[in-house]
């Protein structure tokens, strides 16, 4: 793989190239192909796809159904009927817990781990307190890893939902889903997976893995802005109420009430966001042809490089995982005596994108004992000519706070 040649494909990075963007657990950049085949679909095939009798909306609808054939490959889904389309992994998430709630009974439980990115945290919240469930917390070690006891000491048999995320957007280890979602159908309980920093990374195979819904989004994964997925599994989706209500998630409607469309349709009121579902499409297409084994490889390869330039910058402490095949691309780090975000402002003038702060997991702050911290999250566009700039750069960031060394 020359993967000169595949950064030669992403038309931001190439435009500027003194730009070096470490962000991609917040946003991936997107190659020429992705924006293409959006452009492709507006100029050929627009019309409001699902609704007219017409050949235009047929060829909107039929781009906008392969697109959903293309990401139920990609997870390897049984059917298309087990693919929504959201807005993205946080909508994706709010869809599972609204609908599941009227499943939860008070005294029930749900349990989700101290790492959960917010959209994995605030819906169980309210799932939790529109039914009278409790909501129990996993505990992880100080590397983030979650132990079989600590996953027992949270879930049990009133446990009704697990929610988990498959990587911490922070941390960046890796949970061993399909042990735990063996564990919570062994008890009863339905298993939900944040894939919002997995699915972009390496394979993930819902039928492999046991999950029962897997949320995640296009634009981490070079895919566009406002378009998600979630995976549920057929039956539970068929009896899920639907979440949003309006045009063309109905079959019938009276004066008094309405009767469901069939999936997955009950599940995407409205005009849908067909172009985004093509350029996810086109996306996965992309990962599909660069291999998902290599695109796992490469990040791991420059993981391993920031690891060891990363541990060299003095008074920088690096939270999470001690092997940096554990941190599957993301460095989470303070520096001694600098606030994050002068970490990340200083990062800035010399033209380096970090993201710095709380990573909407506020929770997992606080066991960190600490209110931000600095992130580099890396994607197999990035070099290793950027992440020595990125260490040189951090060597200079206490002397330029006037620190004398
Ligand atoms: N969830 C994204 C992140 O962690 C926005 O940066």
């Amino acid at each position: 793989m020359n993967w000169n040649d595949v950064r030669k494909e992403f038309p931001l990075l190439v435009s500027d190239p003194s730009l070096c963007y470490l962000d991609r657990s917040a946003t991936a950049q997107k190659p020429s192909c992705v924006l293409d085949a959006m452009r492709k679909y507006y100029e050929e095939s627009n019309a409001n796809p699902l609704r007219g009798l017409y050949d235009l909306s047929q060829a909107a609808t039929d781009a906008y159904e392969d697109s959903r054939e293309a990401v139920r490959s990609f997870i390897n889904a049984k059917s298309t009927k087990e693919i929504i389309f959201t807005r993205n992994a946080s909508e994706s998430l709010n869809l599972a817990a609204y609908c599941l709630t009227e499943r939860l009974c008070p005294g029930d439980e749900i349990a989700i781990t101290i790492m959960e990115h917010h959209s994995n945290l605030i819906p169980w919240q309210i799932a939790a307190k529109r039914s009278g469930a409790l909501l129990r917390f996993i505990e992880c070690d100080e590397e983030g890893l979650i132990t079989d006891e600590a996953f027992d000491a949270a879930v049990g048999e009133k446990t009704k939902i697990v929610a988990m995320t498959q990587v911490s957007n922070v941390l960046g280890v890796r949970n061993e889903i399909k042990k735990f979602a063996e564990k919570a159908h062994k008890l009863g309980a339905l298993f939900a997976c944040d894939g919002a920093q997995s699915v972009p990374h390496f394979r993930v195979d819902v039928q492999a893995l046991g999950v029962d819904f897997l949320a995640f989004s296009g634009h981490k994964m070079c895919g566009p802005m406002g378009i998600g997925v979630l995976y549920g599994r057929e039956k539970l989706l068929e009896e899920m109420p639907p979440f949003l209500t309006g045009g063309e998630m109905i079959e019938y409607v009276t004066r008094e009430g309405a009767t469901w469309a069939e999936l997955p349709h009950k599940f995407e009121a409205g005009t849908v966001n067909a172009g985004g579902a093509v350029g996810l499409a086109a996306a996965i297409d992309y990962y599909n042809k660069i291999g998902r084994e290599n695109i796992e490889a490469r990040e791991q390869y420059l993981g391993n490089i920031a690891f060891e330039a990363l541990k060299s910058v003095p008074h920088l402490n690096l939270l999470g995982p001690r092997e940096a095949s554990l941190h599957n691309g993301i460095f989470t780090f303070t520096i001694d005596g600098v606030h994050p975000h002068d970490i990340a402002e200083i990062m800035n003038a010399d033209r380096i994108c970090i993201r710095a702060g709380h990573h909407c997991a506020q929770p997992l702050m606080k066991f960190l004992n600490t209110p931000s911290t600095a992130r580099v999250s890396l994607m197999f566009y990035n070099t290793e000519e950027e992440i020595l700039r990125l260490e040189e750069s951090l060597k200079t960031v206490r002397g330029r706070m006037g620190y004398a060394e």
